[in-house]
């Protein structure tokens, strides 16, 4: 089944990059089924209110449940068949990693729900998770305006890794964060510029040094900038890959 993706905001436009690029062509050739709602469809005043103070006080304004949940009835009961998969971006989430692209990407339906503002009132969460299955997910430790640009994000990771997406399907293999590591530098012609040379052993020809000098460099480089991630891939090696490189 091709995947579907829904996503409630009240900037629909911000979500015109989805028309672009690799997931516009997915669209078009049928791999990806993609709906974007526009929240206020589903108030019911003059203004098209959506958010209001928040109880107990405090600075900011909160997304009202009302329409919230006119729109996720409407919009998880519009696919029979289809179970929706909610998904909450958010900076107070689980981390949303390479292993959750994964795990989305495998789903049939995922609904993303973008917040404002301060949020959006939790009777909502506990309504639609007693439902369906909902992950609240950030993308790392940062605030956003919103929940948006992170759809943007997360579509993207999830969207290349259904079949057919992407043209070669063997650069998923070698890229950062498959496999634990960080991805090996890369050159192209010409061989020599601005005096810089490209590492001689990537025109030997010798494919065993190639590959060494590629894994050395992965290991280098993962140490450097994400000891966390090296810690995690060394521990599953059983500690041998310390002494390969
Ligand atoms: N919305 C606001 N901040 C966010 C973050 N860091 N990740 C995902 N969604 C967000």
């Amino acid at each position: 089944m091709t995947l579907r993706l829904d996503v409630v905001t009240i900037f629909p436009d911000y979500l015109a990059p989805l028309e672009l690029s690799l997931i516009g062509r997915a669209r078009r050739e049928g791999l990806l089924e993609v709906h974007v709602h526009d929240l206020r469809d589903w108030t019911a005043d003059r203004h098209r209110t959506v958010d209001d103070t928040p109880y107990g006080g405090g600075a900011g304004m909160v997304m009202r449940p009302e329409p919230w949940g006119a729109a996720l009835d409407e919009v998880c009961r519009s696919a029979p068949g289809r179970t929706p998969h909610l998904v909450v971006p958010g900076p107070g989430g689980d981390p949303f990693t390479q292993a959750t692209a994964h795990r989305l990407a495998t789903q049939d339906w995922l609904v993303f729900v973008c917040g404002r503002y301060e949020g959006i009132d939790e009777r909502v969460f506990e309504e639609f998770g007693a439902r369906y299955p909902l992950s609240v997910l950030s993308l790392g430790d940062y605030v956003l305006n919103g929940g948006e640009v992170a759809v943007l994000a997360m579509t993207e990771a999830v969207a290349r890794l259904v079949p057919g997406v992407i043209g070669n399907e063997a650069s998923l293999d070698e890229e950062s964060h498959t496999g634990g590591l960080l991805e090996y530098p890369v050159y192209t012609k010409p061989p020599v510029w601005r005096g810089r040379e490209v590492p001689p052993v990537l025109l030997s020809g010798h494919h065993g040094q190639i590959a060494a000098w590629r894994q050395k460099q992965r290991l280098e480089r993962t140490a450097r900038r994400r000891p966390d991630l090296l810690e995690g891939y060394l521990d599953g090696q059983g500690g041998t890959a310390a002494a390969e490189g």
